[in-house]
């Protein structure tokens, strides 16, 4: 694979002008904090605060031209709004992330973190791992909440086997359900599970933000979001919109060859959401009957591909009948049976998100609003 310089980005980026000025970002001094590994191409530019909200078509006209230079992997570029623009591009290494311009994501009252579980694409496995990482974070002594952000079809009623109706006591909140001490919330307690539903656009979001902010979550140590499969616009506003403190990316060893658990992971990295690891799921598969390991799809992936992207492989998870049938059956096998190996995997896999979220200071609202 053709190596990828920064002359090369440098060159790339000449061609974008700043559409209020003579000149382009780069000779404008307004690109910095340039970094590349392994064909990830990451850097921030900077404009005046004022101007930040009218240049997010310059922000993607710069990804697009980074991204066809041969050997780019992934380009994230941020805006960052600093007082002044400083000299020449790579001169200025240090963009600082507390310039960022970001919409706005008030912080929901009582929740520590906010975790989502996320995948490139559907049926990997995202609702049995955000049900069982759930339960696991549970069994830490942690108060959980589990959000079904799968507004398309959510599945947490039926894995965590939930039915009937949220109340509404005051008429203005909702109350969450509760099983195995886990407050959830999901479209699924509104509209019966085999209801096709057909959202459009700005009607996803409304319904994620009321089903995050107009519920009665309480105090919580973590809240686990359910995301729908896919990388579209719908996951993409998602992942903008909910203040994420971090995103666990679930994929299978075929997914990972085919590359689709990078777009998962290039979606958080665009809006600023930390990747706190990869979980691979249907690693290897256990015979039912003599116990017998067959790795099928070249198990071990997930793992190297981690290692190559920067990211913490987080754990293994067989495939595995007794997963299916406990999950399927609405008594996940981390609550069905706790003393299980695969049951230990997701606890460790908990140890290490919760040690994670743990860590980051709270989250400081940002400092620059962009009406
Ligand atoms: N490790 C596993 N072993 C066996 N079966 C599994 C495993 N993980 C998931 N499954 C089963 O695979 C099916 C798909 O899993 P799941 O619903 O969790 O995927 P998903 O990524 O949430 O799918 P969607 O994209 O449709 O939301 C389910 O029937 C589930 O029980
Ligand atoms: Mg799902």
């Amino acid at each position: 694979m053709a190596e990828v310089t920064e002359a090369a980005v440098l060159a790339a980026l000449r061609s974008v002008g700043d559409p209020d000025r003579d000149g382009n970002i780069v000779d404008l001094g307004m690109v910095s904090g340039l970094a590349l590994k392994n064909g990830h191409v990451v850097f921030a530019i900077e404009v005046d605060r004022d101007r930040a909200a009218r240049l997010e078509g310059l922000r993607r006209q710069a990804e697009k031209v980074v991204e066809a230079i041969a050997g780019v992997l992934s380009v994230s570029a941020v805006l960052t709004a600093e007082r002044k623009a400083k000299g020449p591009a790579g001169a200025a290494k240090s963009a600082e992330p507390q310039g960022r311009v970001q919409q706005t994501k008030p912080a929901v009252p009582g929740v520590r973190a906010i975790v989502a579980v996320a995948s490139g694409k559907g049926g990997v496995g995202k609702s049995t791992t955000a049900v069982n990482l759930a339960l696991a974070l549970k069994s830490l002594g942690l108060s959980v909440g589990l959000l079904d952000a799968d507004i398309y079809g959510p599945s947490q009623p039926r894995v965590m086997g939930i039915k009937g109706r949220p109340s509404s006591p005051d008429g203005k909140r909702l109350l969450p359900l509760e099983n195995y001490g886990i407050k959830v919330m999901s479209m699924g307690f509104m509209v019966p599970e085999e209801t096709p539903m057909i959202w459009r656009g700005p009607m996803v979001m409304s319904a994620i933000n009321q089903m995050l902010r107009d519920v009665e979550w309480g105090e919580l140590d973590i809240l686990v979001v359910d995301l729908p499969p896919g990388t579209g616009d719908a996951q993409l506003t998602m992942a903008q919109q909910v203040p994420l403190s971090g995103a666990v990316i679930v994929s299978t060893p075929q997914d990972i060859a085919l590359l689709d658990a990078r777009k998962g992971l290039n979606m958080f990295r665009k809006v600023d959401v930390p990747v706190l690891g990869i979980v691979e799921n249907m690693s290897y598969f256990l015979c039912p009957h003599c116990g017998e390991r067959s790795d099928i799809f070249s198990h071990g992936g997930a793992r190297r591909e981690a290692e190559k992207l920067g990211v913490d492989f987080l754990g293994e998870i067989p495939l595995d009948m007794a997963i299916r049938e406990t999950s399927d059956g609405g008594h996940p096998i981390v609550v069905s049976n706790p003393a299980s190996a695969h049951s230990k995997t997701y606890r460790t896999i908990a140890e290490q998100v919760w040690k994670k979220v743990a860590a980051e200071p709270r989250k400081a609202p940002p400092r620059i609003v962009v009406e």
